[in-house]
């Protein structure tokens, strides 16, 4: 049988230089070196190849219409078969390995495709529905109340990220989840683990470093969650509660439990997203409002543009930087033919900065209306956490805002070394309160 004929449609090199600058881990820990490199990008090559040593070849797509175009368009453009982050070819063979020839490291809700992701994600999502999640906001304001007040408390520094703005979406989402408060800390680490593989401050310094160190230490670290939650999904399959555990333990397809895969994985995909984003993305409005100082004025004068604040944050902070798809069939995207099985890397921040979208993109600007991010992704895969995030968020600031008379940065802002999720991992700040 002959093979079919080829598409010739030239594919567009990335210069290594720029392709290293977007994508590498480290080069998240410095503003001035990602966003040049995006915006190079969605000006001269905006669905663009990156073959850089070490890495399969993979697309960069770094405009917002592309962005969302993929994402919507869940027939062409899957997460099943490939790994859904980017990582070295070395860490793809080791998970290969160690997961019988398949490189899909998780059985989350985001490595899912059609009809299964739907059954899966069916389970919760009612429960995170705007209307169900309101319910919350009582538990959520007393939590947001007691974080500002040991906040208020210490004497007018801080670290805004380490003594404060990690603590409180964690006890939010575990609270949710039904872990207990005791084991809080060990919740955050183990994230901290799975998000900062390549960080020097969070990474496990068992493993040694190498080019497959991220999947080594992310499989460890799936292995830590796995012991933790086996037994509280027990405990709850003999007493269930009012809690998300409870709910997806007891869970019944055709009368079975789901299987442990699924059911773990599902509980990490909570315990994780579910806190890590939201304390980036606070931590990212703060940034924001120490940045551009006239705008803490304008939200303090009127604490009604809360929403549209919450909305900036997200945009201006982008906390997760990438998820990848690969191509289901042959499929022509943003003017550019797309092969089978390539793979394609959605740039969110990039595509949250897109001039095309965005009026002075680089500002922090919490009037800015609309305000049509993608921090949260689009389509089936669209964040099932996003009411919560925004809830959340609105409801600490809610309590913080009134409280602080005036704010500004004590020491340099550190970035954590991550391109999957990241964000602050240090923020200084000298207050006063009122
Ligand atoms: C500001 C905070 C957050 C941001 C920026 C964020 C961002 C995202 C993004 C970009 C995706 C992938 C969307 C796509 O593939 O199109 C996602 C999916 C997901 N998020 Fe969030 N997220 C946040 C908060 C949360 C919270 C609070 C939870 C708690 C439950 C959560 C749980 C999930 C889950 C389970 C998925 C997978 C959904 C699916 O594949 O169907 N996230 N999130």
């Amino acid at each position: 049988m002959q093979p079919e004929p080829r598409n010739t449609m030239a594919e567009p090199l990335i210069p290594d230089a720029i392709a290293t600058a977007a994508i590498a881990s480290h080069s998240y820990t410095d503003d001035k070196i990602v966003y040049p490199a995006f915006a190079w990008l969605r000006d001269n090559m905006p669905m663009g190849k990156a073959c850089l040593p070490g890495y399969d070849p993979f697309w960069v797509v770094s405009r917002h219409a592309d962005v969302m175009a993929i994402s919507r368009d869940a027939k062409n453009f899957i997460n099943g078969d490939h790994n859904l982050i980017l990582q070295t070819q070395e860490s793809d063979a080791f998970i290969r390995k160690s997961n019988k020839g398949k490189v899909r490291s998780m059985n989350s809700l985001a490595y899912m495709d059609h009809p299964e992701h739907a059954k899966y994600r069916g389970i919760t999502s009612n429960w995170f529905m705007a209307g169900r999640v309101a319910k919350l906001e009582a538990r959520m304001r007393q939590i947001a109340e007691e974080s500002v007040a040991d906040l208020l408390n210490r004497d007018s520094e801080c670290d805004f990220v380490k003594d404060f703005i990690l603590y409180y979406p964690l006890r939010v989402i575990m609270d949710i989840l039904g872990v207990p408060p005791a084991d809080e800390p060990r919740m955050l680490k183990l994230t901290q683990q799975l998000f900062g593989g390549d960080d020097p401050d969070e990474r496990r310094h068992e493993i040694p470093l190498g080019p497959d160190a991220a999947a080594r230490a992310w499989r460890a670290t799936l292995e830590d969650f796995y012991d933790y939650f086996r037994e509280l999904s027990r405990e709850r399959r003999s007493q269930p509660r009012d809690d998300l555990i409870s709910l997806i333990a007891n869970k019944r397809f055709d009368d079975e439990y789901i299987d442990e895969d699924r059911e773990l994985d599902y509980y990490i995909a909570i315990a994780t997203a579910g806190h890590d984003t939201t304390s980036a993305a606070s931590a990212g409005g703060m940034l924001g409002l120490l940045r551009f100082p006239e705008q803490f004025q304008i939200l303090k004068n009127d604490l009604s543009i809360m929403p549209k604040f919450i909305d900036e944050s997200i945009r201006w902070s982008t906390p997760i930087k990438h998820f990848m798809r690969s191509a289901a069939f042959d499929v022509e995207v943003g003017g550019q033919m797309i092969r089978q099985n390539d793979r394609l890397l959605l740039s969110y921040p990039s595509a949250n900065r897109d001039p095309r979208v965005f009026e002075r993109p680089d500002d922090f600007s919490i009037m800015r209306t609309p305000n049509n991010h993608l921090a949260f992704g689009n389509g089936p895969h669209m964040c099932i956490g996003q009411h919560l995030a925004k809830l959340d968020m609105r409801i600490l600031f809610d309590a913080l805002l009134p409280r602080l008379r005036s704010v500004e940065l004590a020491g340099e802002p550190r970035l954590l070394q991550s391109n999957f999720i990241s964000g602050l991992k240090s923020l200084p700040i000298r207050f006063k309160a009122q």
